[in-house]
Formats: structure tokens, C-alpha cells, sequence
């Protein structure tokens, strides 16, 4: 019996419509040898939409992925909208589909690939083994807080955030944490900036609160978030379940993707409580490489793969397009970010053709 499933798919800027493109060919590949529907719905985000309804995300895109069982995103921005206001802004779109459908829960597996090793900038002996999970709150903290803004006064403009977190919030953030790292070896660090922030002595006190009830079986640990980012490159390996706030979460997150050779590796789920999830690379849209078939198609790959997985429980599918990417990675097929001596180099489309060749065999 075919499963069907609805899937919006927001291609956005720069890269984003070239690595998409080979995620969909991808998905129809594998949706075939597993007896999956997949019923495609492309709209548009960020600069693209700004191009063709003058805002970042249009009502008609957030509209159709509420409607879908899933929501692949490949990367949104470009420099030729930095100037626009902060509404009009292709990252607004992106922050406006987080919050729109509730997207409190971003999780960024980082391990390391065998066959990558040499890749990383950091020494094998480093990351090798490395594999951890962080999970970062999405839509709260400073990213979203108010009063947030830009004023005259005193003679001189002054800009503000509001870092802020209530007890729910973390509570429900915390427990994501705690069961992801239930299923994985048991332990979660938590990052916070507890000796000087307000808000992190909160989300330490309920981090606390909420082991001692419920999660006695999970190691737990605290790390202030400059003691974490050197710890990251010091020792990887001591990390299972790293949990963050918003901006922490961004900042570790892009520094862990290194070790796993490049950011182009990376895949991410960001979950609600309920309605479809969104699943997108955590690299951002290159436009400096954009339109010139060099990008690295395999973070969206495997963010299809986390989609399969996690958004529509086809665990077999998902394995099956994570094997095609190990083994092209195996037989030394490279982009540019990951080239190496005696690889071979190729662009985003061939990389797409090895993949699907790996898929077949
Ligand atoms: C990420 C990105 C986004 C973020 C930007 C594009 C708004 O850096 O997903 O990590 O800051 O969350
Ligand atoms: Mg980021």
C-alpha cells in the first residue's frame, strides 16, 4: 500500500533552488523504492518572495505548509536585500515561519563522517567519534523578546533586545532535551550564561527543577556558553545532548558543524508540539557560489532524510538516502568545500547524479 504525504517545499535564495533540486529528485528516487507518495507543494520564501509579493512570507506560503505533513526549506537571504527594512527582510520570513508554526524545538545532529575526517580543520584525533545533538529553543529568547527596537535618545541612537524566557518555555524546550538524550547515552549538558544573565540563572533553576522530578536517569550537567564553545574544539567527544537557548544555540551550532568537516553537512528538524515540522540545512543561501552548480547539495540530502525519518516515520527511506550519501562520500566523490587530495571534484548536480546512482545500487 502507497503513503501519501503532502510536502511544502520552500526553495528561498541563493543555493537554496539548486540543492533543492536535488533533494526532490532524490525524494521521488527513494519515495519509488519504498512505496511513499509524496505529493510536492513549491512556494516561495524570503528574497524570492520579496520578488514577487513584496514581503518574506507571503500568507500563502505559511498557509500551505500548515496544510502539509512537512516543510522542506533549502536557505533563504542575499546580500541585495540587506538594506530593506527589518520586516521586509528575507531572515524576518524565516523567523516568521518558525514562529508561525510553532517551531519551538530545533534539533542539529553533528557527526562526524569516517571518510570526511581529513576535511574538518580541527586534528582527526579530535573529532573523531564525534556525536552529539543540539538541541536549541527556537522561538523565544532574544531572537523574539520585546521591548526590541531603535530610539534617539540623548542626542544618539540606541538599539535593544530583550533576551527573555519564561519557566514554560524552558520547561517544555528542557524536556525535548531530556528525552532525545534518554534515547541516545543519557546525558545533556546545558548551556547558559548563569553568573551574569537573569534569564540563564532561570533556565538553570528549571533545568534543575525539572531533573530532579522527572529525568533522575539523565547525567546532567551545566556549562556557561564561552566555557562550551571551548570545550566544542577541545574535547567533542565529551558532548551527547547539548541544550540552548535561541542565540547560543545558533552561535555552537555553527561552530560544532565544523567538526564534522564542513557546515555543508549539516541537517536540522524544527518541531512543534503538533502540525508539520520543517527541515532544513543549517547552512545559510552562499550567494557567492549561487547559480554556478558548486554547491554542496548533501546537508539537504540529509535534511530530506531527517524529514523522511522524524516529519513522516519512514525510517527506511531515511536510512536508505543516508547509506547513498555515505557511499558516495566513501567513493571520493567532493564538492568544493570538501575537496581533497586524490578526491574527485564535482559540482552540485553531478553530486546529485552519484547520489542517485548510490540510491539504484
Ligand atoms: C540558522 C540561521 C538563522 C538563525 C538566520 C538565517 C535567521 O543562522 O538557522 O542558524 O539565526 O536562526
Ligand atoms: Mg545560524
Amino acid at each position: 500500500m502507497t503513503s501519501r504525504h503532502r510536502i511544502t517545499l520552500l526553495p528561498g535564495d541563493g543555493i537554496g533552488p539548486e540543492i533543492m533540486a536535488v533533494a526532490r529528485q532524490l525524494l521521488d528516487a527513494v519515495s519509488r523504492r519504498h512505496q511513499l507518495e509524496l505529493v510536492y507543494d513549491e512556494q516561495p520564501i524570503g528574497g524570492a518572495a520579496i520578488d514577487v509579493s513584496g514581503e518574506p512570507l507571503p500568507a500563502a506560503t505559511l498557509e500551505a505548509c500548515r496544510a502539509s505533513d512537512a516543510v522542506l526549506l533549502a536557505a533563504i537571504g542575499s546580500p541585495q536585500y540587506d538594506s530593506l527594512p527589518r520586516p521586509q527582510r528575507p531572515e524576518t520570513g524565516l523567523l516568521g515561519l518558525r514562529g508561525g508554526l510553532g517551531l519551538f524545538a530545533n534539533l542539529r545532529p553533528v557527526k562526524t563522517v569516517p571518510a570526511l575526517i581529513g576535511a574538518s580543520t580541527l586534528r582527526p584525533e579530535v573529532i573523531s567519534g564525534v556525536d552529539l545533538l543540539v538541541v536549541r529553543e527556537l522561538t523565544g529568547g532574544i531572537y523574539f523578546g520585546t521591548p526590541k527596537g531603535r530610539v534617539q535618545a540623548a542626542g544618539e541612537e540606541r538599539a535593544f533586545n530583550t533576551m527573555a524566557y519564561s519557566s514554560s518555555e524552558i520547561d517544555r524546550i528542557a524536556r525535548v532535551g531530556f528525552d532525545l538524550a534518554r534515547g541516545r547515552r543519557g546525558r545533556l549538558c546545558s548551556v547558559d550564561k548563569a553568573n551574569v544573565l537573569d534569564v540563564s540563572q532561570l533556565w538553570r533553576e528549571r533545568v534543575v527543577a525539572l531533573h530532579t522530578a522527572d529525568y533522575g536517569d539523565v547525567e546532567l550537567s551545566h556549562l556557561y556558553v564561552d566555557n562550551a564553545a571551548m570545550q566544542l574544539v577541545r574535547a567533542p567527544r565529551q558532548f551527547d545532548v547539548l541544550l540552548t537557548g535561541n542565540l547560543f544555540g545558533d552561535i555552537l551550532s555553527d561552530e560544532a558543524a565544523m567538526l564534522t568537516g564542513s557546515i555543508g553537512m549539516l541537517p536540522s528538524a524544527s518541531l512543534g508540539s503538533d502540525g508539520p515540522g520543517l527541515f532544513e540545512p543549517i547552512h545559510g543561501s552562499a550567494p557567492d557560489i549561487a547559480g554556478q552548480d558548486r554547491a554542496n547539495p548533501l546537508a539537504m540530502v540529509l535534511s530530506a532524510a531527517m524529514l523522511l525519518r522524524v516529519g513522516l516515520k519512514q525510517e527506511a527511506a531515511a536510512a536508505d538516502l543516508e547509506a547513498a550519501v555515505d557511499r558516495v562520500l566513501e567513493a571520493g566523490y567532493r564538492t568544493g568545500d570538501l575537496m581533497a587530495e586524490g578526491c574527485s571534484l564535482v559540482g552540485c548536480q553531478a553530486m546529485g547524479e552519484q547520489l542517485l546512482q548510490a540510491l539504484e545500487s
